[in-house]
């Protein structure tokens, strides 16, 4: 009897992201590496991007030293891109969206839609874990930083970078029920603490834009991740002893007695990459003072 190769399997589950194309927006570090070190894994292209040119050369190498077989290394790349200026959002998106979905960038490209003038692959997969660790800003007459400018400003890489993106989707990805965009808010979105409140706004306007996007781009899947605390470089602006400090108090709040890794929470945004449908409203609850991580989760018809 001739055993099964991977290739004479029926399987259902781990081909679902072979030869895609998925482009990792802030995955150039904690919980998007880990999930651009998923998608790899599950056999896609990988685009990362960040603002950083060093952190994206970086990560790049540490793929390539992590999976230094041809078959990964020539399904890596990525280019620095930043987001954070709102006068030329929309501008930097399309760049990057162009680069994206250019036929050059990997070595073996086969399929090119053409759009317009220009020749593309389109993208299968968006992920977005572009953010910086909010500052504790607490809602009082005592705090002058807390103006209107501050929040238009801390919106543009949570919110208007994903609005813009949702706004060129439909030209840049494969228009199926395969396709899906994906997101990253936090539970203080849901579950604010005190100094918490821009971020939870920020969070909240996510959840509803993404809600738009379900329905507005079907059949392009729209979710967000909302990760409670997880252990990443994000972290590591506080110091040694600070930042231990934090995950011993993260630590204690969970059921578990330990803080994620961003490896476990990467399996959410692989799970909305590879389900082609999409239910309501899923929520895992890992702590006890807080949920760990919850997924919006949804389809056209439950958004
Ligand atoms: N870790 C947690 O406990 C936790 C919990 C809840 C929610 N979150 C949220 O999850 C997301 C990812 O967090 P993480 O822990 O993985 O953080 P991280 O390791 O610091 O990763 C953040 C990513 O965003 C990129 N980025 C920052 N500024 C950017 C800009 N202006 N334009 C484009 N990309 C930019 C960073 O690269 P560059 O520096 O090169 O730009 C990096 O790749 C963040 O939005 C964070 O707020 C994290």
């Amino acid at each position: 009897m001739t055993t099964p190769t991977p290739t004479t399997m029926n399987f259902i589950s781990i081909n679902k992201l072979t030869n895609t194309r998925v482009l990792l927006i802030g995955g150039t570090s904690g919980i998007g590496f880990a999930v651009a070190r998923a998608a790899l894994e599950h056999g896609a292209s990988i685009i990362l991007s960040s603002s950083k040119l060093e952190k994206v050369q970086s990560a790049i190498s540490r793929l390539q030293q992590l999976y230094p077989d041809p078959s990964f290394t020539s399904r890596i790349t990525g280019r620095a891109y930043d987001l954070s200026d709102q006068s030329t959002l929309e501008t930097t998106i399309i760049s990057l969206l162009d680069y994206a979905t250019s036929p050059s960038i990997f070595p073996t490209t086969t399929t090119t839609t053409t759009h317009g003038n220009n020749e593309k692959v389109l993208l299968n997969h968006i992920i977005y874990t572009s953010g910086t660790r909010p500052s504790r800003i607490p809602i009082s007459p005592t705090t002058t930083n807390l103006t209107p400018q501050l929040y238009t400003q801390s919106e543009t890489l949570r919110v208007l970078a994903p609005l813009m993106l949702g706004k060129h989707a439909k030209s840049y990805m494969v228009d199926e029920h395969t396709s899906s965009m994906t997101f990253t808010s936090g539970v203080l979105a849901s579950k604010p603490v005190p100094g918490t409140t821009l971020g939870a706004m920020a969070g909240s306007a996510l959840g509803g834009l993404v809600r738009g996007l379900a329905v507005e781009l079907e059949p392009i899947r729209a979710n967000v991740v909302a990760p409670g605390a997880v252990e990443t470089e994000i972290f590591d602006e506080l110091g040694v002893q600070e930042k231990e400090a934090v995950k011993e108090m993260f630590r204690r709040g969970t059921v578990l007695g330990r803080v994620a890794e961003a490896g476990d929470v990467a399996e959410a945004y692989v799970w909305c990459m590879k389900d082609g449908f999409g239910w309501d409203v899923t929520e895992s609850v890992y702590c006890k003072s807080s949920l760990n991580y919850s997924i919006r989760y949804m389809n056209s018809a439950d958004a």
